[in-house]
């Protein structure tokens, strides 16, 4: 959502803050100056101080600039252009060694020459109506010509055309089983219409495709994304304008669809013969903003939505199937395709100086729709920073206990295909060897608190570090609350505990982590900086 792309450059000075936790896990606990001999659970803070200090708000903002001054869409010529630069960076910083590591791998891309495009017809076949072939311009940095126009990664190419539309509202399995069962809704052959929210959208796609229906259109609410109304949004806001589209995958796996169970090697089994061999939508899917999604939605017949289901457009929301004027139909005219390209990873390595084989991991994703600037690069240029800082302590001769690993990862996006390749190529490698693996997807998406999520062998690491990192907004120290873990227990205290705690959600599935924890049972996290969440849900 480009919307947060301000927003993000007002709270640069909150990345800090997330990357200082990181540094507390593997310093706090894993760390010992080479000069010293180690000593079963010794500390040295003062190398955890060295490196806050050494971190600057302002490098992270210029790196941040850097990163979101064009598209970086994965398999694209930025994918190899980013990865090129971020290896100059870690070898500017005397990392023991900087590598690539590339993967073929399938990708999806819309046609640019014939975009994707939905359409309200009459019953002659006249348009009445046609969605937006790119999103309107904004400011004037957006207008470049390598941003990729709407589309979801993976869904079915063709033409489907349907007169039964129907409103699914978040498309959870709850609404379409509502809707069946006591509607007597029958999805055969239809086109659903659902709004972002609640599930991955994935599952949406997943759930349109089992109930029956050949297509499935998912647009944003201003219930969901525009919550201070429509008038309060980007570039004014940080909520999505009418014109706004969230891109994403519509894949329900992880890793290259092609091998799966396996990495993407050169010599690895593919078939290509069909599409069906691979586990994919067999539906077409787009995404459209709420502009385009009125004209649908206000047209429709049939019952009227229960109250709960009404979004926030000014209409009254309908179930349909179908429109008013009988004769009207959707179609779905969708150009997206398969195609193989090549993502890359970047690994720089700071060897361990007294267990060189045993190796932490921090990772993030360098790949975005558009942009990307809190989605991943809020966490690139934060992880930039903190590398920065290691490799000063490194240029004055210090190692880390443990071997360190910064990796950069291709084609999250499209289903933490970078990744997952990697740990698949790896796996009995970081099963032996891999010690905890800290990611960071979204650094920063607002300016409320810290959240985490991680296994539960790390919660208390977690909770040490931050009571080290002094609370860097003003306000909450005036407050009583001086450090990290002061805000953060108060934003977000699990419920019941005693002592009061704050709550740290389990790890599961949905960024880089997840070929970690599920492939190999890493001790993993996960973190960022958010805003108030909790008033958003009340
Ligand atoms: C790579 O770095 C150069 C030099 O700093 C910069 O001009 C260029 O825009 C960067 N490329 C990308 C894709 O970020
Ligand atoms: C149905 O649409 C046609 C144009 O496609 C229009 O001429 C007709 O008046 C509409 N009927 C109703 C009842 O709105
Ligand atoms: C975008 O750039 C093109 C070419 O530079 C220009 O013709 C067009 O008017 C610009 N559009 C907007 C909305 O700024
Ligand atoms: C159908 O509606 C009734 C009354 O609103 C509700 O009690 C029941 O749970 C609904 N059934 C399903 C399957 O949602
Ligand atoms: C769906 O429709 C097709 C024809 O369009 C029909 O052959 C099939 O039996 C229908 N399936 C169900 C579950 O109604
Ligand atoms: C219904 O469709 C017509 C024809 O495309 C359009 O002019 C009108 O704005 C639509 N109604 C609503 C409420 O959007
Ligand atoms: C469609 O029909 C409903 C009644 O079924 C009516 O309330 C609504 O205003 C109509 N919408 C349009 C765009 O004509
Ligand atoms: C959608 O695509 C089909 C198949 O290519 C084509 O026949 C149809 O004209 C297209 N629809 C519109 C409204 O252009
Ligand atoms: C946090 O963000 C809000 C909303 O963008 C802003 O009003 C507030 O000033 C920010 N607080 C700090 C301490 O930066």
């Amino acid at each position: 959502m480009q919307g947060k792309r301000r927003g993000i450059l007002v709270v640069v000075v909150m990345v800090a803050v997330v990357l200082v936790l990181a540094i507390g896990i593997i310093i706090g606990h894993f760390a010992v100056p080479k000069t010293q001999s180690y000593q079963q659970g010794a500390e040295d803070e003062s190398i955890s101080e060295k490196l806050i200090q050494e971190m600057k708000a302002e490098n992270i903002e210029s790196y941040l600039r850097d990163l979101t001054a064009h598209p970086h869409l994965a398999g694209t010529a930025a994918d190899l252009s980013t990865a090129q630069n971020l290896s100059e960076f870690w070898k500017q910083q005397s990392f023991s060694r900087v590598s690539i590591v590339p993967y073929r791998v399938l990708l999806s891309y819309p046609d640019k020459e014939n975009p994707n495009l939905v359409y309200l017809l009459d019953s002659n076949g006249q348009t009445l109506h046609r969605t937006q072939k790119m999103e309107k311009i904004l400011r004037p940095e957006q207008n470049q010509s390598d941003v990729v126009p709407p589309f979801h990664a993976y869904s079915k190419p063709g033409s489907v055309t349907s007169e039964k539309l129907i409103y699914v509202n978040y498309g959870r399995v709850e609404d379409f089983i509502w809707l069946k069962e006591n509607k007597s809704m029958n999805f055969n052959n239809t086109i659903v219409i659902a709004r972002y929210g609640k599930i991955f959208r994935g599952d949406k796609v997943s759930n349109a495709e089992n109930f029956g229906a050949k297509g499935i259109l998912i647009y944003s609410d201003p219930a969901d994304y525009a919550i201070d109304g429509e008038t309060s949004v980007y570039p004014d806001s940080w909520w999505l304008p009418g014109t706004g589209v969230q891109r994403g995958t519509v894949y329900n796996g992880e890793g290259d669809p092609s091998t799966v169970g396996y990495p993407s090697l050169e010599s690895s089994y593919r078939d290509i013969s069909d599409r069906s061999e691979w586990p994919l939508p067999t539906i077409s899917s787009h995404p459209i903003g709420y502009n385009d999604a009125i004209q649908f939605l206000g047209n429709m017949t049939g019952d009227v939505a229960p109250p709960e289901w009404q979004g926030k457009l000014s209409i009254t929301y309908r179930l349909g199937p179908g429109f008013n004027n009988t004769s009207w139909k959707v179609q779905m005219n969708i150009s997206t395709h398969d195609e193989y390209r090549t993502t890359y990873n970047v690994f720089g390595f700071i060897e361990g100086s007294v267990e060189p084989d045993r190796y932490v991991l921090i990772g993030n994703h360098r790949d975005a729709w558009v942009f990307g600037a809190a989605d991943p690069s809020s966490g690139t240029a934060a992880m930039m920073e903190m590398s920065r800082a290691f490799g000063q302590m490194v240029k004055q001769g210090w190692r880390p206990r443990r071997t360190l690993i910064f990796c950069s990862w291709g084609a999250e996006e499209y289903g933490l295909i970078g990744s997952w390749e990697w740990v698949e190529n790896f796996v009995k490698n970081l099963n032996q060897r891999a010690v905890a693996y800290l990611n960071v997807d979204i650094a920063v998406q607002g300016n409320y608190s810290m959240r985490a999520s991680s296994t539960p062998s790390l919660h208390k690491i977690i909770y040490e570090s931050s009571k080290k990192i002094p609370n860097p907004n003003p306000e909450e120290v005036k407050s009583d609350r001086p450090s990290l873990y002061d805000t953060w227990v108060n934003s977000f205290p699990r419920k019941g505990s005693q002592p009061k705690l704050p709550f740290i959600n389990a790890v599961g599935a949905g960024s880089d982590f997840t070929g970690f924890l599920q492939l190999v049972g890493v001790s993993s996290m996960d973190t960022r900086y958010t805003y108030n969440t909790v008033s958003l849900l009340l």
